[in-house]
């Protein structure tokens, strides 16, 4: 069985203190896990993260990065700055990213194939909106964002890959998927890749639930057979909460 691999995604929060003191608080809690932890947090935060859990085993990811090397793109940051300061994962294509900043699946394809030449390993968001589900295009929304997201992925390249499925409607919002729900989306987007790279590179590929996940459902979510790990907003930014995640199962 495959171990699960659990992400927070801090998005905007938390100033060097606080990130210092959360990440203080969260290290000694984690330690014994045999699952994967990664917090993904701020740019600013990078540089703190990586040198407080130097020698544990919490892993250290931003929530973007450029698909160029270097250039004029004012307010952006290159993979290889990223992977020069020690980061190991990078957020691509977050709903709110695609939202709110413009992220198409072009240019998440664009970061995520920067992202794995500079040697990241990226955490790939795909979901649906509410409305998209409402009107059965839950599927269609998926291919399309497989698809063309993942383009000119290889098979070699999709084992540094970890996709999230994060269904829009769930995000901050108290409503999570069940777990039925998210066990179902996932097995479709694992169908999805299968018809390109083969059940055996889709079984291994790890896709995360994420969506208000908490303390509270991490269990039941986390049990069913295809939802690998989970990649946590709200609850990864309060050190008893994420860590209860962690270990909801081992
Ligand atoms: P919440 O856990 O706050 O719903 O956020 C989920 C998410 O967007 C993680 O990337």
């Amino acid at each position: 069985m495959k171990n699960k691999i659990i992400a927070g995604n801090w998005k905007m929060n938390k100033t060097r203190a606080e990130a210092a003191a959360l990440i203080e608080e969260l290290i000694p809690l984690v330690s014994n896990t045999s699952n994967t932890v990664i917090i993904c947090v701020p740019f600013t935060d990078l540089e703190l993260a990586i040198r407080l859990t130097e020698g544990s085993n919490v892993h250290v990811g931003a929530q973007n990065c450029h698909w160029k090397e270097s250039g004029a793109y004012t307010g952006e940051i290159a993979p290889s700055m990223l992977k020069e300061m020690g980061v190991e994962y990078v957020v691509i294509g977050h709903s709110e990213r695609r939202t709110y900043f413009g992220e198409t699946d072009a240019t998440v394809l664009a970061r995520t194939k920067a992202a794995l030449n500079a040697g990241l390993k990226p955490i790939v968001c795909i979901g649906e909106t509410l409305s998209e589900r409402k009107e059965g295009e839950m599927e269609a929304v998926l291919t399309r964002q497989v698809v063309e997201g993942f383009k000119d992925v290889t098979a070699e390249e999709l084992t540094n890959i970890i996709v999230a499925y994060e269904p829009v409607w769930a995000i901050g919002t108290g409503v999570t998927a069940t777990d039925e729900q998210a066990n179902d989306a996932i097995k479709y987007v694992r169908s999805v890749f299968a018809r390109k790279y083969g059940k055996v590179a889709a079984d291994a590929l790890y896709i995360q639930y994420g969506g208000s996940m908490n303390d509270g459902n991490a269990k039941g979510l986390l049990s069913m057979s295809d939802v690998d790990g989970g990649l946590i907003g709200g609850a990864s930014l309060v050190a008893a909460k994420f860590a209860a995640i962690v270990h909801a199962h081992e």
